[in-house]
């Protein structure tokens, strides 16, 4: 967004595209259209996407980007008007007069884990985003005497983790480009274990935190848990808005900021380099605390990245990361970088919390350490097989879905042409698959046309989940269970 000043009021000038990225999936919300779109306008500026002084698209022009009739966006902008949220003045436009709560105040549930907690088994899940267990896992085999030689201490209790397993973390990371010793380590379980504690340690309940949206619904559901207001930054494939990542912080009451830039969960992209760059100028400026998250930053496909974040800016990033996704997440395994006295501070929050990771499991992570490399090549290997196998079945079985473009990961990231993604989860699953839908990792209602696909099972499998997510899709066709048509005004 550019700025002007006008007399004593900041005019923020919003672009197009800036504007019809903040609204998201307006077209699937209920009623006429017109009032989808004052809605889904009308929730930006309650986000704070689009500030008080903020000068909407003209008329004409947005009619042109959104391809609807010049009267819905008449109708649409004197709705705003009626509900006092812009002020609409001849020769100078549409403004934004709302102040703005920036936050979403939803509880956000990790639903992805609501069957493993109490549903009953599917046939073919492709609703995790992780390495299922094969060859490599079997292969883990540590060695328990090896635990005393790694540092554990005669009675097992290392709230901060198992020494070796400290070092070889900050090696690896010394190697990636980002110099780190040991005392610069905290093992946790796991990445999500990394995530709770950096938000026990830094946020509290009313505080602001800037995320993607969408993002990693784990750290949406702890958020949510915390009471943090969340500032939810609409994305493109090249990471967060710039623009709209700097407004949010400009507020000035942000705890921290959190992002996934490689690899991103669930949209597979990767930030550009560019965009980190914009980024870290952000946070530097505002004087922000930023943390990374780099539990998937391994398994980009080509094997190469823009330096991470942490490499970039070291004493001003947070990073956590995690052997979840290139060994295994039953090995509930994962790390923080951070300097010395943060990670002291988030080993005491771990002692109150269970005293610390199990001695077994990190002895299994260090036993892998030295052929580590081999096995994220295989892991990347396969993900990257398994990904052409599930896209070229789903672009021969259901030509019509929007497959997103995936540089990594796990998981493809699809726009469905039509329904609500609710309905194609339901029906998938009467179909014996499970995936994931309905706004996973969303703040709001901008991806409910969105389905995440995994593809970490067996080709045949995938091939297989193809044809009979086609089959449901045509149940969720026939049964008129689509949007509402778009109601002309
Ligand atoms: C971005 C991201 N962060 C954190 C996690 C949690 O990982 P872990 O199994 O290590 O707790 C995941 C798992 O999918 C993830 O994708």
């Amino acid at each position: 967004m550019d700025q002007s000043h006008q007399g004593q009021l900041a005019v923020q000038f919003v672009t197009d595209t800036e504007f019809t990225a903040a609204l998201g999936a307006w077209t699937h919300r209920p009623g006429p259209r017109y009032a989808r779109l004052a809605e889904a306008a009308g929730d930006a500026i309650a986000q704070g996407l689009l500030p008080a002084g903020t000068r909407l698209p003209t008329e004409r022009s947005l009619a042109q980007q959104l391809q609807v009739s010049r009267g819905t966006i008449v109708a649409a902008y004197a709705e705003l008007a009626d509900r006092g949220l812009v002020a609409r003045r001849q020769g100078s436009g549409t403004t934004v007069t709302a102040p703005g709560r920036r936050t979403t105040g939803r509880h956000l549930r990790n639903q992805g884990f609501d069957r493993q907690i109490s549903g009953p088994p599917v046939p073919i899940d492709l609703s995790m985003a992780a390495p299922v267990y094969d060859a490599i896992v079997a292969d883990l085999g540590a060695d328990t005497t090896a635990v005393l030689a790694a540092g554990a201490p005669v009675h097992g209790y290392a709230p901060l983790g198992l020494p070796a397993l400290r070092e070889g973390i900050a090696d690896r990371l010394t190697a990636r480009g980002v110099p780190t010793t040991a005392a610069q380590i905290l093992v946790t379980a796991g990445a999500q274990g990394a995530l709770q504690l950096i938000i026990a340690a830094f946020v509290r309940a009313g505080d602001h935190v800037v995320v993607e949206n969408p993002t990693y619904p784990g750290a949406l559901e702890l958020l949510s848990r915390s009471g943090a207001a969340l500032d939810g930054i609409p994305r493109d494939h090249a990471g967060p808005r710039p623009g709209l990542f700097r407004r949010a912080l400009e507020a000035g009451d942000t705890a921290l900021a959190l992002l996934v830039p490689t690899c991103h969960n669930p949209t597979g992209t990767t930030m550009s380099e560019q965009r980190r760059h914009e980024v870290l100028a952000a946070v530097r400026d505002h004087d922000a605390l930023l943390v990374e998250d780099l539990t998937m930053a391994d398994m980009s496909f080509s094997g190469v990245a823009p330096a991470d974040l942490v490499a970039l800016a070291p004493d001003r990033v947070i990073a956590l990361g995690s052997f979840s996704k290139i060994l295994w997440g039953g090995l509930r395994t994962g790390w923080i970088r951070a300097d010395p006295a943060t990670i002291l501070r988030l080993g005491r929050l771990r002692t109150a919390q269970d005293m610390g990771s199990g001695q077994l499991d990190q002895a299994a992570c260090l036993a892998a350490l030295p052929r580590l490399d081999e096995i994220i090549a295989a892991r990347r290997r396969m993900a990257r097989e398994r990904h052409d196998v599930l896209r070229q079945a789903l672009a021969e079985q259901l030509p019509d879905w929007e497959v997103q473009r995936c540089e990594g990961g796990y998981s493809l990231w699809i726009r469905l042409p039509r329904a609500n993604a609710a309905q194609v989860v339901a029906a998938a699953l009467q179909h014996g698959v499970a995936i994931a839908g309905g706004g996973i990792g969303g703040l709001d209602d901008s991806n409910l046309d969105h389905v995440r696909v995994c593809f970490t099972l067996e080709p045949d499998v995938l091939v297989e989940a193809a044809s009979r997510l086609r089959r449901a899709w045509e149940q969720v066709c026939a049964g008129g269970e689509t949007a509402p048509a778009l109601a002309a005004i």
